[in-house]
């Protein structure tokens, strides 16, 4: 399929990731190509869309310019009509009406987002469903309910029409999901969110018919089906039988998320049996947040709490590597992206955004106030993770290329290699408390151009380049720290 990368064709840059190892050497055969980092518009936009249009614009640049996060991914959450859903922010409005029928009036929150990633060139849009629209489910509601056997070409339908008129608009959509966690219906009513459960054994009619509507269209080459974003790497492992090797020609790439917080011996293990059961077919990470525990990533788990600090920046960093590097995932998608659940009332204690607390959750890189509709605070708040996810956002970029690392760390590996004219980045962490330095080989002479470092104090500051010459250079790693190092691939004159 012709996906939308080529809007930085010619700036391929070749990249490294590694965690905190003290000596190491790149390769130069590369490992796998980078698709898209991003996240989710799930619910924000419906609060957001009311938000001042500076502070809307404010936001969208934020996520979607290279000033900002740079995002190349991001997930359109396609509304079921909230049925069922007690929380309003989580209930999307839906275009769907009766067969065939649709008010494109509808969503206008989700909608306004979704241009502006567009308009920003963002190169990867997904629409995602928690739900079919509630009509077509089994209790006509948005949760708490079933896929309905049957109705596979009727959904296909819905989405496909959907995505026709988005692009006919020239907004981009290439990717579809149908089934967010079909494991879950988030029931019982009311329910905090929609969500459709669909049986590991009803999967295959959602996806064929999706496949059959996207055909119809002559999309299939442009649109690509991404299933099944099980909440859990372990699910997707014991139900890809039952579902996936009937449609797996039609599946672009499986798509999970990783609330189990795998060890990196499941994660390796689920990596490998994709491998050998389903050989050639891509695995993305689709979906995490919520977890407190410290930086090197131990207590880490499904959990309540709000941190902004780089301890768990940090923490999200390592899931980040243990994806792209250990897993070799070429997407990676974070949860929420903007988030109210700040834990705290920042109208009142102008502080409490930047420090710690039991309340809130880990599920946005920028958070608002919940109040702002009675209290009329539209500040934004940037936690320290939003630094961090920025190395990873405005240097991996779509086409750029892994090259492995391999040194005294065994989960040291990873690397991009394009053109002679590109940069070489080294994203590098160190969880430890003290400072250090990485000694690394490059395969070939090249020259430190500069450095960024988010740390406790900085936020994506510059810092001095590395030093060293030929293809021996060493990179300072500050306690608590996330680095991009850069490169040319070229002697220094
Ligand atoms: C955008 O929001 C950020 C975070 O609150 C703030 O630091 C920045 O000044 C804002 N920029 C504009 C142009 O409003």
């Amino acid at each position: 399929m012709s996906r939308a990368q080529n809007f930085l064709l010619g700036l391929a840059a070749t990249v490294a990731l590694l965690p905190y190892v003290h000596s190491a050497t790149i390769s130069s055969t590369p490992a796998q190509t980078f698709l898209g980092i991003g996240g989710s518009g799930a619910w924000w936009p419906n609060d957001l869309f009311q938000f001042p249009e500076s502070v809307r614009q404010n936001l969208s640049s934020l996520l979607f310019s290279q000033s900002g996060l740079g995002l190349s991914s991001y997930r359109y959450n396609v509304g079921s009509g909230g049925v069922g859903v007690s929380n309003p922010t989580r209930a999307p409005e839906t275009f769907y009406v009766a067969p065939g029928q649709y008010d494109f009036t509808k969503d206008a929150a989700g909608v306004y987002f979704l241009t502006q990633a567009s308009n920003f060139g963002v190169p990867d849009l997904t629409m995602f469903a928690n739900s079919a629209p509630a009509p077509l489910t089994v209790d006509g509601t948005s949760c708490n309910s079933q896929f309905q056997d049957g109705t596979g070409d009727a959904y296909g339908t819905f989405l496909a029409d959907v995505t026709q008129q988005f692009r006919d608009q020239g907004i981009l959509i290439n990717l579809i999901s149908a089934m967010n966690e079909p494991d879950n219906s988030f029931g019982p009513t009311p329910c905090g969110q929609e969500g459709m459960l669909v049986e590991p054994t009803q999967r295959a009619e959602v996806v064929t018919g999706l496949w059959n509507a996207l055909d119809a269209r002559g999309l299939t080459n442009d649109v690509g089906i991404l299933a099944d974003e099980s909440s859990q790497l372990s699910f997707a492992t014991s139900e890809y039988p039952s579902w996936l090797p009937e449609v797996i020609d039609k599946v672009h790439a499986l798509v999970h998320h990783t609330y189990d917080f795998p060890s990196d011996s499941s994660y390796s293990s689920y990596a490998s049996n994709v491998k050998s059961q389903f050989s050639g077919k891509q695995t993305w990470m689709s979906e995490i947040c919520c977890t407190m525990g410290e930086a090197d990533g131990s207590g880490k788990g499904y959990s309540q709490g709000y941190d902004p600090t780089i301890t768990n920046a940090l923490l999200f960093s390592g899931l980040v590597f243990q994806s792209l590097v250990l897993a070799g995932e070429p997407h990676y998608d974070f949860w929420t992206l903007v988030s109210k659940e700040i834990g705290c009332d920042p109208s009142q204690d102008i502080g409490c955004a930047a420090d710690p607390n039991n309340n809130g959750w880990n599920d946005g890189v920028i958070y608002y106030d919940p109040n702002f509709a009675t209290n009329g605070n539209h500040e934004l708040y940037v936690k320290k993770q939003f630094w961090t996810y920025k190395h990873f956002a405005n240097f991996l970029k779509p086409g750029t290329q892994r090259l492995p690392i391999s040194g005294s760390d065994s989960t040291t590996n990873s690397m991009l290699a394009a053109s002679n004219s590109s940069p070489i980045v080294v994203i590098a962490m160190n969880t430890g408390s003290t400072d250090s330095t990485l000694s690394l080989t490059f395969p070939e002479d090249v020259c430190a151009t500069s450095g960024f470092r988010t740390s406790a104090s900085e936020d994506f500051t510059n810092i001095p380049a590395a030093t060293g010459g030929g293809s021996d250079w060493s990179l300072n790693l500050a306690g608590l720290s996330l680095n991009s190092y850069l490169f040319d691939r070229s002697a220094c004159r």
